[in-house]
């Protein structure tokens, strides 16, 4: 045997010893490089032809391509081997115990103010109702001039308020927001503003500086006191029950004439009077009426062609009710104790 064809086995059985022994796929690739790469030891012997005899040139070829091949061959199955080992060290180091308790997520659900208020949206929604918004920052302007209740007028006093300057307030009611839509000049109306509301209140069971309020307001053509009344009954029978009775009392609201207040049958005792209504076995609901046709024209609305009808509702009122809950201050002192029962 030349010596050329015993340096060919010898790097071909190095190769091969180094390759099983690789412990790692960059290893793996260091080796392909000294041994097959440019400078590699059995390339060198590729490059040291010149020096061989034409004729032997030939078998010194095969000799080297036969070990090139072994290695090659060699190597790929070492790599397969590395793959697969280095995949499942991967997938071992990143393994997840399922079985694991998760942390604990506490979900919240909606405040009874919020579920109170979404089963009225959903109410006169019902009945083809927009929901509207306005401000709680307001004009004394929307919130008393145009409303019929001027500079001057006692109902400002009976509404304890918190001025910002000498036109601007919290709003006390969510009235305003009738005045605002009915400027937009788009009738008809049929629309609810439900928000916050604020007074000069002391806080006790029944009163709070801030509360919501609902208010409801329908302008069209031929309006009458039976569709308010209708619409009212279908609304108080929805909330506390079909068979819930409505009555209205003559009232007085400023910027409604004639004006009432809705009192719906003690949905407890059925209207023989209990604890809960007091004895009367009538709850008192709402304020309401026929939209004043001053109010109507200061809102640039023809009062010869249009009417309508207003409603205003405490919302906080109708959670109390439909809940049970006999402190208005247990709604605002977010104890998750409370708030878990709804
Ligand atoms: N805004 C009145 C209040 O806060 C409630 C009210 C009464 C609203 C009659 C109305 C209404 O729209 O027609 O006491």
């Amino acid at each position: 045997m030349s010596d050329l064809q015993e340096r060919v086995k010898q790097i071909a059985e190095e190769a091969a010893a180094r390759i099983d022994g690789a412990d790692s796929l960059p290893s793996l690739n260091d080796l392909r490089v000294a041994v097959l790469g440019k400078k590699g030891t059995l390339t060198q012997i590729l490059k040291g032809m010149k020096d061989v005899p034409p004729e032997e040139r030939p078998r010194v070829g095969q000799w080297v391509n036969d070990a090139r091949f072994a290695i090659e061959e060699r190597m790929e199955l070492a790599k397969k081997r590395l793959e697969a080992a280095a995949l499942s060290a991967q997938l071992a180091s990143e393994h997840i115990d399922v079985t694991l308790p998760s942390v604990r997520q506490e979900i919240g659900h909606r405040h009874p103010n919020t579920i109170a208020l979404k089963e009225v949206e959903r109410i006169f929604v019902g009945m083809g109702y927009e929901v509207l918004e306005g401000p709680e920052i307001e004009y004394d302007d929307y919130n008393f001039t145009k409303l019929n209740i001027p500079d001057g007028h006692p109902a400002r006093d009976e509404q304890d308020t918190f001025y910002i300057t000498k036109e601007i307030l919290l709003r006390t009611q969510t009235s305003p927001v009738q005045a605002r839509v009915m400027e937009t000049g788009k009738l008809p109306i049929r629309m609810i503003a439900p928000g916050r509301v604020f007074r000069s209140d002391e806080v006790d069971a029944t009163h709070s500086p801030s509360f919501h309020q609902i208010e409801g307001l329908v302008v069209d053509k031929g309006i009458t006191f039976a569709d308010l009344k209708g619409t009212l009954a279908v609304f108080a029978r929805e909330l506390f029950g079909e068979e819930t009775k409505t009555r209205f009392r003559p009232h007085h609201f400023p910027f409604t004439e004639p004006s009432a207040e809705m009192d719906v049958s003690c949905f407890k005792c059925g209207g023989k009077g209990c604890r809960f209504c007091k004895g009367e076995g009538w709850i008192e609901i709402l304020g309401c009426g026929m939209v004043h046709p001053h109010v109507l024209e200061m809102c640039g609305i023809d009062k010869d062609v249009y009417t309508g009808f207003a409603f205003g509702v405490g919302l906080e009122r109708i959670a109390l009710l439909k809940y049970e809950i006999d402190d208005m201050r247990l709604l605002y002192e977010n104890d998750v104790r409370f708030l878990k029962q709804f």
